[in-house]
């Protein structure tokens, strides 16, 4: 399928950096990425793997006018026994060709996305980290690239994966972050593109986090866009409740993107025994569950957040505390868990991990 991929070895590689010194979110990039191509009647074609480095379009381009472009995030691990692994990457091909579907970009073989993965993985293997709680973050994306005004769908595309060695996504690493529970914009709607990994979704969501920042917030709550009641997502986490025992996150409406690492959550609690239920949560319900003291945990999942614990949620001007700020025990047993299998401490029980 596509032929095989052609590799092209950087020969003005960067020497790799200290990687158990903080690498932050997104900052330090590989030597390689991949890209391959696609022409209408022509198919996906050209899988390479090349220097990483500029890439040059017309100024025409239809991502850069209509936003045609989608994207996956996940990530590869150094093992305790120096193996490198890739988490469920059969789940963010999968996902990869939904969002694709949804701005009409042309599908692509997922089997093969994988292996593309894998081939880049092991071309900068010297990048992936080993330090506790880092890795290397795989940022796989497809834009579209014909050079034309109309819009329609284009006839041609770049697929490309480009990866950077990372730590804790938010600069409180595990540390409980405040958010705001967002009551005027909105992320998106029924028929929308909220449950697409589609790049103009986050470009919406951008105004409302400059706001967040500045109430001392790291992420926004977004609600419903209809009722502005009903939660939905961080926008780069999905998030859970642990209210009088039981577990609960906003059931998949078909706005909300259905996060790899939220199903792998919801599969460990089940696991474990712990009532899990996915269902419409009102804000009116953490609010109440605040109040009569229920509410004992809160926190986010996503690939680059991981498992991160929510200290507060400020809603209508007014911070509701979670678990006194401090870190809960449930995520603290989800976090050491899913890292644990991550990282080869625990046993992939679940058949999760993939070798490169
Ligand atoms: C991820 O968790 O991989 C994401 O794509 C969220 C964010 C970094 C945009």
């Amino acid at each position: 399928m596509y032929g095989s991929i052609r590799i092209e070895p950087n020969l003005h590689s960067k020497p790799l950096p200290n990687l158990d010194e903080n690498l932050g979110f997104g900052k330090l990039f590989t030597n390689h990425m991949f890209m391959m191509d696609y022409e209408e009647g022509q198919g996906w074609h050209d899988p390479r793997i090349i220097p990483y480095g500029p890439i040059s379009h017309d100024p025409a381009a239809m991502v850069f006018h209509y936003g045609q472009a989608v994207f996956e995030g996940m990530k590869a691990f150094r093992t305790e026994n120096d193996e490198v692994v890739l988490f469920r990457p059969d789940q963010n091909a999968k996902r990869l060709n939904r969002s694709s579907e949804r701005l009409s970009i042309p599908q692509m073989d997922e089997e093969f996305v994988v292996r593309a993965i894998q081939e880049l993985v092991r071309v900068d293997a010297a990048w992936v980290p080993k330090k506790k709680g880092s890795s290397l973050y795989i940022r796989p994306f497809i834009i579209a690239t014909e050079a034309i005004l109309g819009v329609r769908p284009s006839m041609k595309y770049s697929f490309i994966i480009i990866m950077s060695p990372v730590d804790a996504y938010y600069d409180e690493g595990l540390q409980p972050i405040n958010i705001l529970v967002e009551s005027y914009y909105a992320r998106s709607v029924q028929g929308g593109t909220g449950n697409a990994k589609v790049a103009g979704n986050y470009a919406a969501s951008l105004k409302a986090q400059t706001l967040a920042k500045e109430h001392n917030c790291a992420q926004v709550l977004w609600l419903d866009a209809i009722e502005k009641k009903y939660l939905e997502e961080v926008g780069s986490m999905n998030v859970f409740f642990k209210i009088n025992g039981e577990v609960v996150t906003p059931s998949l409406s078909g706005s909300i993107l259905e996060g790899i690492t939220r199903g792998s959550i919801i599969h460990l609690l089940k696991e474990w025994g712990i009532s899990v239920s996915e269902r419409k949560i009102s804000i009116d319900d953490i609010v109440q569950a605040h109040a009569d003291g229920t509410l004992e945990e809160a926190f986010g999942t996503g690939t680059a957040a991981v498992v991160s614990p929510i200290g507060s949620l400020l809603w209508n001007g007014t911070p509701m505390v979670v678990n006194h700020g401090e870190i809960g025990q449930l995520v603290e047993r989800l976090y050491t868990t899913i890292t644990g299998i991550q990282c080869g401490k625990l046993p992939d029980t679940f058949d999760w991990l993939l070798k490169v």
